[in-house]
């Protein structure tokens, strides 16, 4: 897409807020978050001001990797509904200005997908041993035995998660044809999953060892790899041109797990692509306005800061610089992604006992805190994980309190309309980040000192009660000023 048809497409400054439909509301008591759970929660997203919400995967799944193995791309999971509720949920979505986006899933399926006993071609195989020495992101090798076969597979993730061949121009097609069947029910876009994966090493050439920082965090096994034959491969184009062929003007959002330097390649298809630098940049002006400043240039940038893989920002960065990066976000110019619960301020929770996630993910997905009650108004029955902490923290008792982050939230998304043009740092004391958006300016002070506000102004919102006093910036607390 043109820089001139990307600012006027409908994402070109929306918020997108992610569900986790297991854990977002429950509507049948059996304790897990389900497809009509979301549609009766519509007017919060709707009252919050959002425009788009991304599903994660809510497709047939054995849950290998809570829906991230998907065992049929065209189906609706039974415990999640049925594809007319589905269809329900676009539907009232769209009745409220919200688009829909799905998790679309296309580097490996579930290892119990039709396909990989129908059109074994359709996946990477080995027939005598492991062919070279890649990893999997979940660690040990990339490569199992197949039972049935004696044969070997590749898997980029779990050893229940085959990864697909794109270099086989049916998997292309398949791919395809999922595409345009849920455009065709209206969905308006699509997050997708893992796309450096798709495309490897045609020769399966091994990955040598890393001789330098990848730039981003790496689970510890797979880091001592530089993995550039098992991923991020010259010829991604291929499959990224099949994608966008199929999807037309629906958005694209890649999960592309590199630094921001080498995710050229990607934008040339998909509209945008996750900034991952910036999600884990340590939260420090200098480093911060550096991460920024690369990752806004060409505006293919997908603001994160926090998803259902990593800990929750409230987490990472601290209760204490929560409401700082909840404005750092959704000040800065480009779509913008919020993860489920991140506007009240949740933090990880204790995860599941035992636990459910191989990787250790549970501590990021428990059930959104709806009311404070004991199962924070998201189930009547037994949630699949815990709650974390609904008495102090959840919608209902943030909703109309002053000084909340769910107001700071909602002031935030509905002032953003009227931020316009790019980032322009200003130069403001040490540990201050400051930057114009038109006749804005947002001033963050990162630090435990008070600071000097950067330009004169009034504070149009404030991360806390009180955060501007006599041109003084408090510590750890942020403006936007006019
Ligand atoms: C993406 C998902 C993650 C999943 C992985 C494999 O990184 O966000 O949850 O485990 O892909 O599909
Ligand atoms: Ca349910």
């Amino acid at each position: 897409m043109t820089a001139a048809a990307a600012d006027a497409a409908w994402w070109a400054d929306a918020v997108v807020y992610q569900i986790y439909p297991r854990s977002f509301q429950d509507s049948n008591g059996d304790g897990i978050g389900d497809l009509p759970g979301v549609t009766s929660r519509l007017d919060h997203l709707r009252w919050l001001g959002v425009d788009a919400l991304w599903l994660s995967p809510i497709y047939p799944s054995p849950l290998a990797d809570l829906g991230y193995d998907v065992a049929d791309h065209t189906g609706v999971a039974p415990e999640y509904g049925t594809l007319a509720d589905l269809d329900e949920l676009i539907a009232e979505a769209h009745a409220r200005g919200l688009r829909v986006l799905l998790d679309l899933v296309p580097s490996h399926t579930s290892i119990e997908h039709p396909w990989f006993r129908v059109h074994p071609d359709w996946y990477v195989w080995a027939d005598d041993g492991p062919p070279n020495n890649w990893v999997a992101s979940f660690g040990g090798p990339a490569w199992s035995r197949d039972e049935l076969t004696g044969r070997w597979y590749l898997h980029s993730f779990y050893p229940e998660q085959p990864d697909l061949d794109w270099r086989n121009p049916a998997v292309r097609a398949a791919f395809g044809e999922v595409i345009r069947f849920w455009t065709a029910r209206g969905v308006d876009g699509f997050r997708v999953d893992a796309i450096d994966r798709v495309m490897k090493d045609a020769t399966l050439r091994d990955d040598p060892p890393a001789s330098e920082p990848f730039g981003l965090p790496l689970p510890e096994d797979y880091g001592a790899l530089a993995h550039v034959h098992s991923t991020d491969d010259p010829e991604i184009g291929l499959a990224l041109a099949a994608l966008r062929d199929a999807a037309g003007d629906a958005l694209l959002v890649g999960e592309v797990y590199l630094p921001t330097a080498r995710l050229h390649r990607y934008v040339e298809h998909l509209d945008v692509a996750f900034a991952f630098e910036f999600l884990h940049a340590p939260f420090e002006a200098q480093r911060l306005r550096a991460v920024i400043a690369e990752a806004a240039t060409g505006s293919a940038a997908a603001w994160v800061l926090s998803n259902h893989d990593f800990p929750r920002l409230a987490t990472r960065l601290g209760e204490e610089r929560a409401a700082l990066a909840g404005m750092l976000l959704l000040t800065l110019p480009g779509p913008v992604f919020i993860y489920q619960g991140d506007e009240i301020g949740m933090t990880d929770g204790p995860g599941g006992d035992p636990p459910i996630d191989r990787a250790g993910r549970d501590p990021h997905r428990h059930p959104m805190q709806w009311e404070p009650a004991a199962t924070g108004g998201f189930t009547t029955g037994e949630p699949w994980l815990p709650l974390t902490d609904p008495m102090q923290r959840s919608v209902g008792g943030q909703r109309g309190a002053e000084g909340s982050m769910l107001e700071l939230y909602r002031a935030l998304i509905a002032t953003r309309a009227e931020l316009t043009g790019p980032v322009e740092f200003i130069e403001a004391a040490p540990d201050v980040l400051a930057f114009r958006r038109g006749r804005h300016t947002v001033a963050l002070n990162l630090g435990f000192e008070p600071r000097p506000l950067p330009v004169a102004g009034t504070p149009e919102i404030e991360t806390e009660i009180g955060a501007v006093a006599d041109d003084t910036l408090s510590p750890l607390a942020g403006a936007l000023l006019v």
